[in-house]
């Protein structure tokens, strides 16, 4: 249920080895690419999918009447954030109540979005059991956090070990028996609760520490310092340091909300998350950091942002994926715009754009776009982007992923975060 950026990898992965797999979707339009074998993410090779659509091991509907047909349901739905930040589960309640109205003996529940602790035993197993049926005697429902990572094509579903949690050991040990037939390891865990939590620890230790990073990168500004040569030094010690990056904000689905999942619960239980809030505000101000170098960088050529050609290269949250959701850029974009500048983009995964309320097309990469643009503003590292194409003809540079020489060796063009 879900077929987005964590449901499809998964049902291919199944498909192959056999399963006879039904992606449910509310999104119609997801639903035809699917059934068409047309994949719209980046990391489901077409071929795979048109293959497996083909050959019907892989069939994809909008219509949630046959979910009792199916022996195992596995919930891949969105867990974003409320405006005020705290969690919005209700793609989860509508799955589950989906999945509780037709629940019968022997099927196996599996939820895998991101979701505060206790969400699994809590609030979907009510739900669940509402009809009449018990868990662990009639039957399963367990937690396994999707611990992908859109783009990395070494660390990918199949390899990468998963964490699972049973609501009973029975449910356990069924959820294990399934996941061992597509990913090489499994690490059965205690309860659905330590799995949930599992997954906030590792992206709230992300988090934190890209927080951290971007803390040293404005302390190193004010010190005149290259924070980026400090990290490359830093890394050189074999053991006890761990590379983080400094960069203009944090997007995607995982990064900014799931330590606010683990913070709200806590704060539901009397505690208050301290590195959490304070990782979360530092992130936060990362964009008012680049705005502000924009800012001081045409400054310093006699320039005003007010009227100037701002072309900002890269609108994804990171590289080498089309996910824009959440993305710092947004931000960068609306704060140019307000103060009066141009705002063009070029990112070769995301052809068309809403900047500030207008639908937008990614400018293409060329000398003259380059020399027309007062400031180029490299956002994401894309591992196709042409850098020295923009090193050699953007007037000015402002680079936030040091896509440039190390060591002091810049042009002076270029004002590196
Ligand atoms: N994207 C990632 O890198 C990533 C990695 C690990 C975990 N996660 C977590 O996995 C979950 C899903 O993330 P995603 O990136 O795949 O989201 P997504 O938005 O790409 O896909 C979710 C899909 O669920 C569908 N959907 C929504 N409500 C539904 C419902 N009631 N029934 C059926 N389908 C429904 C949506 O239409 C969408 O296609 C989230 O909890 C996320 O935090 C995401």
């Amino acid at each position: 249920m879900g077929l987005g950026y964590v449901g499809l990898p998964l049902a291919v992965e199944f498909a192959k080895e056999g399963f006879s797999v039904t992606g449910v979707d509310i999104d119609g339009t997801r639903v035809e690419q699917a059934n068409q074998g047309r994949s719209y993410i980046p990391d489901v090779s077409e071929r795979d999918l048109a293959r497996l659509v083909r050959a019907k091991r892989l069939v994809a509907t909008g219509a949630f009447d046959g979910l009792s047909n199916l022996d195992v349901l596995i919930i891949c739905v969105p867990t974003p954030l409320r405006k005020t930040r705290e969690p919005d589960i209700s793609a989860i309640l509508s799955a589950s109540q989906a999945i509780a109205k037709s629940l019968r003996p022997g099927q196996l529940i599996v939820l895998e979005s991101t979701t505060y602790p206790g969400t699994t035993d809590e609030v979907v197993l009510p739900m669940l059991e509402a009809g009449g049926l018990k868990v662990g005697r009639d039957f399963c429902l367990a937690f396994s956090p999707e611990r992908i990572d859109p783009g990395n094509c070494t660390h990918t579903t199949r390899t990468i070990p998963k964490v699972i949690g049973g609501i009973t050991p029975t449910c356990r040990d069924m959820a294990t028996l399934l996941y061992r037939q597509i990913v090489s390891q499994v690490v059965p865990v205690s309860s659905t609760k330590v799995a949930e939590t599992v997954k906030l620890l590792e992206n709230t230790f992300r988090a934190v520490n890209i927080g951290l990073v971007n803390e040293i990168a404005l302390m190193c500004d004010k010190l005149g310092l290259d924070v980026w040569e400090v990290i490359e030094a830093a890394k050189t010690k074999p053991f006890g340091f761990l590379a983080f990056y400094p960069g203009p904000g944090i997007g995607g689905q995982c990064i900014p909300h799931d330590p606010m999942y683990l913070a709200w619960k806590a704060r539901v239980h009397g505690f208050e998350a301290r590195f959490i809030e304070l990782a979360d505000h530092i992130n936060r101000y990362m964009p008012h950091y680049v705005v502000d170098k924009i800012v001081q960088a045409l400054n310093a050529r006699k320039k005003p942002l007010n009227g100037s050609r701002i072309l900002l290269i890269g609108l994804t949250y990171k590289k080498d994926v089309n996910d824009t959701r959440d993305s710092p850029a947004f931000e960068v974009a609306r704060m140019l715009s307000e103060r009066g500048a141009q705002v063009d983009y070029h990112d070769p995964y995301v052809p068309t754009a809403e900047l500030n309320g207008t639908r937008c097309r990614s400018n293409p990469l060329t000398q003259d776009q380059l020399r027309r643009a007062d400031c180029v503003v490299i956002l994401t590292n894309h591992s196709t982007l042409d850098y020295s194409l923009i090193r050699r003809h953007a007037p000015l540079i402002v680079d936030t992923r040091n896509q440039y020489d190390q060591a002091g060796r810049a042009p002076s063009n270029l004002v590196k975060l």
